[in-house]
C-alpha cells in the first residue's frame, strides 16, 4: 500500500521525509538506512534535529542496504565512510549500533549470510530507500530474483558508468560488484519510506507505483508491502498516469 506525497522541490522533499522518519526516532527502534544524494536533505534534518532538540541515538540502530565489493571501510568512496561523513559523525549513535555490509573478507557469501542473520534477528522498524534510474533499489539491479536475501550483485554497465566520475580521479577502477540486502530483506521493513527528485526517476517511479510488478523493475516488488510511503518531487513524479 502506497501513501504517495508530491514536493515542490528538494527542500520540501526532505521536510516531509523528516516528518514520517522523526515518529521513528525512538529508542529501541531500528533504522534501515540508505546512501546516495537522495538521502541527503533528510540527513541534515536529521542532523540539526539531534543538535537543537536532542533527539538520541544512543539507542537506536542502523543497518545499510549495500557497500562497494571491494573497498574498505577507509575508502574515500566506501558507503561506510559516506555514512559517517554524511550522518553518523554527528549523532550520539555509538559505533557498535552502526551496521554496513563489508565489501571486503575472504568470504563475502558468510558475511552477507550474517548480515542477513542480524537483519532477522533486529526487524526493521524503518527503510529508507533511494531509486535507481534503472528501477534498482539497495544494489539490486533488474533482473535480482524478489526472493533475494543479502548477496553479492553484480552492477550494470549503467550504475558502473554513473559511478564512473567517483573513481575516476582516484586512478581506480570503478567498483563492479556490491553486497547488498535483497529484495526479501528489504520487504520484511515494517515500514519503507521511499524518496525520489529529478525527471530521470520519472520513469522508474511509474514502473515503481503503476507498472507491472517484475523482476525487470526491482522496485515494483514494493507494491506488494504494507506500509509504503513514497515521497516525489514534481519532476519525478511529472510520468505518472494516475492520481495517487
Ligand atoms: C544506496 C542505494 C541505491 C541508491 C540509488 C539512488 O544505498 O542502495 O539504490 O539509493 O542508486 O541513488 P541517488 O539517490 O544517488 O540517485
Amino acid at each position: 500500500m502506497f501513501t504517495v506525497i508530491i514536493a515542490k522541490d528538494k527542500d520540501e522533499l526532505a521536510k516531509e521525509a523528516f516528518k514520517v522518519m522523526k515518529e521513528y526516532l525512538v529508542p529501541g527502534n531500528v533504522l534501515g538506512l540508505a546512501t546516495g544524494s537522495s538521502p541527503l536533505g533528510l540527513y541534515k534534518l536529521m542532523i540539526e534535529d539531534h543538535q537543537q532538540n536532542g533527539t538520541s541515538y544512543k539507542d537506536i540502530k542502523t543497518f545499510n542496504l549495500d557497500e562497494y565489493v571491494g573497498l574498505p571501510r577507509t575508502h574515500r568512496e566506501s558507503y561506510y565512510r559516506f555514512m559517517h561523513d554524511n550522518l553518523f559523525n554527528y549523532l550520539d549513535i555509538p559505533e557498535e549500533n552502526i551496521h554496513v555490509p563489508s565489501g571486503v573478507g575472504e568470504d563475502l557469501d558468510g558475511q552477507c549470510e550474517a548480515y542477513e542473520k542480524m537483519l532477522d534477528e533486529n526487524p526493521v522498524d524503518i527503510q529508507l530507500l533511494g531509486l535507481g534510474s534503472d528501477g534498482h533499489i539497495g544494489f539490486n539491479e533488474p533482473g535480482t530474483p524478489f526472493d533475494s536475501i543479502t548477496h553479492v550483485g553484480d552492477l550494470t554497465e549503467s550504475t558502473i558508468k554513473d559511478n564512473q566520475r567517483f573513481f575516476n580521479d582516484l586512478g581506480e577502477t570503478t567498483p563492479t560488484k556490491a553486497c547488498t540486502m535483497g529484495l526479501a530483506s528489504i520487504m520484511k521493513a515494517k515500514k519503507v519510506l521511499i524518496v525520489a527528485y529529478g525527471k530521470n526517476k520519472a520513469e522508474a517511479v511509474r514502473g515503481m507505483l503503476e507498472g507491472p510488478v517484475v523482476e525487470s523493475c526491482p522496485a515494483s516488488i514494493l507494491q506488494r508491502h504494507p506500509d509504503v510511503t513514497v515521497i516525489l518531487d514534481e519532476e519525478a513524479a511529472a510520468d505518472l498516469n494516475e492520481k495517487h
